[in-house]
């Protein structure tokens, strides 16, 4: 695409640079604002994390707290989307367009945990129907499974503004939602689609890498019952690095061994 005009060749710089969103109308002079302000590096150090005083420490976990209380009474997937889409603790709300909960099949023996909705997901308010549902689809599709046989959902219910990586905190007050749904579902295999997947539910450091390929038990910190758990690349990932396709390929046949009856 050759730009028409100054503009338009911003806006093409824009959208390479990943911009696809509008968060403001108002344009802010960043530079004019902090010209009035201290230069940085006449200030000292600050440390790379603001310590957490005891006191946020206990907003933090009421709030966390709270994210569950709003769910813990759900006992379909409509109510718990009911009571997620009333929440008002959690930022990412503000920027989205919809509260993206789950589809496929509430029944399935096969649950899926992603990471966020991307913005075709936040258009459409379902997961995984972007270019990286479609992949996800395929990958499904390779070892005998579709949507009736699965559920799928995501950590977050709201897209992040530009699909930026989630922080801590926000995964820590929507991971109430993704346990209780986990509870509603009850599945006997959860497959974790990508690394924050991954690391939010088995609570690990690791990455991706890591944890792929592998089998843990997981169980809510509300439920007692194990759950059969593995995680795989995320689709997204692998559309990047297509030289990764063959461990994902791995991956699904290995659930597919151990799950063949339930596929
Ligand atoms: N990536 C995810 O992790 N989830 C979606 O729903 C879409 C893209």
């Amino acid at each position: 695409m050759t730009p028409k005009s100054q503009e338009h060749a911003l806006l093409f710089f824009y959208l390479e640079a990943g911009v696809d969103e509008a968060i403001d109308e108002i344009t802010h002079d960043r530079y004019g604002e902090g010209a009035s302000r201290p230069i940085a590096r006449a200030q000292p150090a600050a440390p790379a994390r603001a310590p957490v005083s005891p006191r946020t420490a206990d907003i933090f976990a009421a709030e966390v707290e709270g994210s569950y209380s709003v769910v813990a009474g759900a006992e379909t997937i409509d109510e718990l989307g009911n009571a997620v889409s009333a929440f008002e603790g959690c930022g990412l709300k503000q920027t989205a367009t919809t509260t993206v909960i789950g589809d496929g099949n509430p029944e399935a023996a096969i649950m899926l945990i992603g990471e966020a909705p991307g913005a075709e997901e936040d258009r459409q308010g379902l997961p995984f129907v972007g270019p990286a549902g479609r992949l996800l689809d395929r990958m499904l599709a390779a070892i005998g499974l579709d949507r009736t046989k699965v559920y799928i959902t995501n950590i977050l219910p709201w897209r992040p503004p530009g699909n930026r990586s989630p922080t801590p905190e926000e995964v820590a007050i929507c991971l109430p939602f993704v346990e209780r749904q986990i509870e509603i579902v009850d599945p006997e295999l959860l497959i974790l689609v990508g690394g924050i997947s991954a690391k939010a539910i088995l609570g690990r450091v690791e990455g991706i890498t890591k944890l792929r390929g592998k089998w843990f038990t997981y169980s809510t910190p509300r439920a007692a019952r194990s759950i059969t758990t593995t995680a795989i690349f995320h689709p997204a990932y692998l559309l990047r690095q297509s030289a990764l396709k063959r461990q994902a390929w791995q991956d699904l046949l290995a659930i597919r061994d151990r799950f063949g009856g339930k596929i």
